[in-house]
């Protein structure tokens, strides 16, 4: 068969993804090894046998809700791509906002150290270290593969130099001051989780989700941390969850002055982060 033609009935069939042609191609680019602009010209080509059970496979197991990313085992995350493992939460474009949070308030070339708490993929953490040349960073994440998983990103982005990760808990293993304190933490009200799409639910890590009754168990946790670890004039930025921005800024409030927390909207206008200016 055809690859244009097949990539068009693949896509038929995965009605339940908004993303069906855009899966396919992915499909396509990692099953036959082509860049984006190989694709463009690879539609006349006519598909092997190997070929064809390798992009059903990966067919198959879109079909049973596994997300595209993970399938391919790659994902890109502001113009970097990183790899990907089962059980490490794959970035989401949402939370380019903390990069751009940073980008926003320092200098490209700042010297800055930076911590990232619950590090996932790396995805943060390395976006950072790549807009800001000059800085180093701590990651930290409770998951053994994930701490690995983000030093092998690291190491592929040309970045380990200047990275350090590091297993534990995001309240406790971190040591020391840092200038950009990040995370995108686990912040699912425990009421939520069944209804999550289960592309998220059956295939990501409930570690990565589970935010307790509230979905702010991980704040009550990282920001006394964070207060404790943000240098003088240093910047947080946190990652929250829909309808949580009141209840997060008035825990926040506890540990900081009030004048130095704004809430930052996503790529849809939902508030999406706190950030806190010391
Ligand atoms: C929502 S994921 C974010 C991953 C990555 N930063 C990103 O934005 O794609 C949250 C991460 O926090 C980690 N995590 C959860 N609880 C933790 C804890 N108590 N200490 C350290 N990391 C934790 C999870 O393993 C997971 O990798």
């Amino acid at each position: 068969m055809r690859l244009e033609k097949y990539l068009r009935s693949g896509a038929a069939r995965l009605v339940d993804s908004d993303t069906a042609h855009l899966d396919m191609r992915l499909f396509a680019k990692a099953a036959l090894g082509l860049s984006d602009a190989e694709l463009i010209l690879a539609g006349e080509r006519s598909l092997s046998a190997a070929e064809m059970a390798r992009l059903e496979g990966m067919v198959r197991r879109r079909l049973r809700g596994e997300s595209a990313a993970h399938i391919v085992g790659e994902k890109e995350f502001y113009g970097l791509s990183f790899k990907l493992a089962s059980g490490i939460l794959s970035p989401r474009p949402d939370t380019e906002l903390l990069v751009e949070a940073a980008r926003r308030r320092f200098d490209a070339a700042a010297g800055l150290r930076v911590l990232d708490l619950g590090v996932g993929s790396g995805a943060v953490l390395c976006a950072l270290l790549n807009v800001f040349p000059q800085a180093t960073g701590v990651g930290v994440d409770m998951r053994f593969g994930a701490a690995a998983l983000a030093r092998e990103n690291a190491r592929r982005l040309g970045l380990r130099s200047r990275a350090s990760f590091f297993c534990g808990d995001f309240a406790e293993a971190a040591a020391g001051r840092f200038d950009l304190i990040v995370s995108n933490p686990p912040y699912i009200p425990l009421r939520d989780l069944a209804g999550l799409a289960p592309e998220v639910r059956l295939f990501e890590d409930e570690l990565a989700l589970a935010g307790g009754v509230d979905g702010l168990d991980a704040y009550r946790r990282i920001l006394p941390a964070a207060a404790r670890l943000i240098a003088p004039g240093g910047l947080i930025a946190l990652e929250f969850g829909h309808g949580q921005e009141a209840d997060l800024a008035r825990l926040a409030a506890k540990f900081f002055r009030a004048e130095t927390l704004t809430i930052e909207k996503d790529l849809a206008g939902r508030p999406r982060a706190l950030v806190i200016d010391g």
